[in-house]
């Protein structure tokens, strides 16, 4: 992954200079969908807002507000048709993303998408098909790689920094009351394999490489009982990589948080010369530096107007910038982006093996017959 355009410490945000080539992008779905709208409008250069579209009229009037200029429909294939519209970057429900990605596909558009790409195997298998007969592009917009202390914490283990990873452990943990009264479907139509867990289980993968075998189990909490969700909010995982490796991640969306113990997400790298662990809300990345001693680098007041828009812990502004940029910048000058479609689709693999292994009283599943099945061959990608 490359580095993007922010330097921590530009304080407030200001917005870079267009490039020559940069890229028109309409947004389906406006809720995290308006974020990436303003991000685009405040902190971009190779990416900027042409058009967005959502089918509640109430969310359209709150972005048109703020982005006058921009065209904002209730249809999809009206935004689809508009020519300036180059990247089509995806925050409707789990469930739609996969219309949504063959839909924009199909009209020769590229694509952003959230996580998770999709929520289950079997669209993972038409989104991979139609993106091979079309020739385009996906990126999936894993925000936590995107965010301050994870890409330091990557760009040290790029340096060598940590020798080789031999652990990696990794949770995203958050009470997910507020999320089932704003969008009910969380509670009910997707799992949290693919909404909460799809951070860790990405941040395995990225670090592991491919993953061939997983063991999950999972519960429900009381909060999960309440809001009578359709799958367990509690996962424990463990993994096992073709080089060996070994990692676990952990989810619960029902706790009750004490982020002094435990930030929401924490990636702990436990590498042969040095240890690290980067954080999600907090922004810090901790690790010894090479005579043991322990350094803490706190980004939180030097990239709180870039990454929260000012609001204390508000969400996801700078992480969206940043992939958006690093797509847009990698389309322009024709080189690979990475979280790719090949790469989300087998991590979605892993994802859809923790559901099993979990559904199974903690069997394990192998991921090889899994990747046969979707569509991956051994050797990809
Ligand atoms: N860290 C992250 O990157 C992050 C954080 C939160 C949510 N997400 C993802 O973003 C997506 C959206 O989450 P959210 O919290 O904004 O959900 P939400 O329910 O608040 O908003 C979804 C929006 O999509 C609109 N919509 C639904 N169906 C549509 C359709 N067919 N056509 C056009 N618009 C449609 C809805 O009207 C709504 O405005 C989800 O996939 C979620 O997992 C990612």
């Amino acid at each position: 992954m490359g580095f993007i355009t922010h330097i921590p410490g530009t304080n407030p945000v200001i917005k870079p200079s267009p490039h020559a080539k940069a890229k028109g992008v309409g947004v389906i779905g406006l809720h995290e969908g308006r974020t990436l709208l303003l991000s685009l409008a405040s902190r971009t250069s190779k990416a900027f807002p042409v058009a967005g579209c959502d089918v509640n009229p109430e969310k359209i009037a709150a972005s048109k507000a703020e982005l006058p200029e921009l065209f904002f429909t209730s249809d999809y294939k009206a935004m689809l048709a508009r020519p300036e519209v180059e990247i089509v970057a995806i925050y409707t429900p789990d469930a739609h993303h996969a219309e949504h990605i063959i839909g924009a596909f199909e009209a020769g558009k590229d694509v952003i998408c959230t996580k998770p790409i999709v929520n289950s195997f079997e669209h993972a298998r038409q989104v991979l098909e139609a993106g091979r007969r079309t020739g385009r592009r996906l990126m999936v917009g894993q925000s936590t790689r995107f965010f301050e202390p994870f890409r330091r914490q990557r760009a040290a283990h790029g340096r060598g920094e940590l020798g080789e990873i031999e652990l990696i452990d990794t949770h995203y943990i958050h009470r997910m009351d507020w999320l089932y009264e704003k969008s009910p479907w969380a509670a009910t139509e997707t799992d949290w394999v693919f909404l909460g867990l799809s951070h860790p289980i990405d941040l395995l993968r990225w670090y592991l490489g491919r993953i061939t075998q997983v063991q999950a189990w999972s519960a429900t909490s009381d909060l999960g009982r309440r809001y009578r969700l359709s799958g367990p909010d509690i996962y424990t995982v463990n993994v096992i990589a073709e080089s060996g490796r070994l990692g676990r991640a952990m989810g619960h969306y029902g706790v009750h948080e004490l982020p002094t113990a435990r930030n929401c997400i924490e990636c702990v790298l436990y590498g042969s010369r040095s240890t690290s662990l980067a954080q999600y809300h907090d922004m810090r990345h901790v690790y010894l530096a090479q005579d043991g001693t322990e350094i803490t680098e706190d980004h939180l007041y030097a990239g709180r107007h870039y990454y929260y828009n000012s609001e204390v812990h508000g969400m996801h502004y700078g992480e969206f910038a940043n992939y958006a940029e690093y797509f847009a910048g990698c389309l322009i000058d024709g080189v690979p982006n990475s979280p790719n479609l090949e790469e989300a689709v087998e991590t979605l693999c892993v994802m859809e093996a923790v559901r099993r292994s979990a559904g199974q009283g903690g069997r394990p599943v192998e991921l090889g017959p899994m990747l046969q099945e979707v569509g991956l061959s051994k050797g990809s990608p």
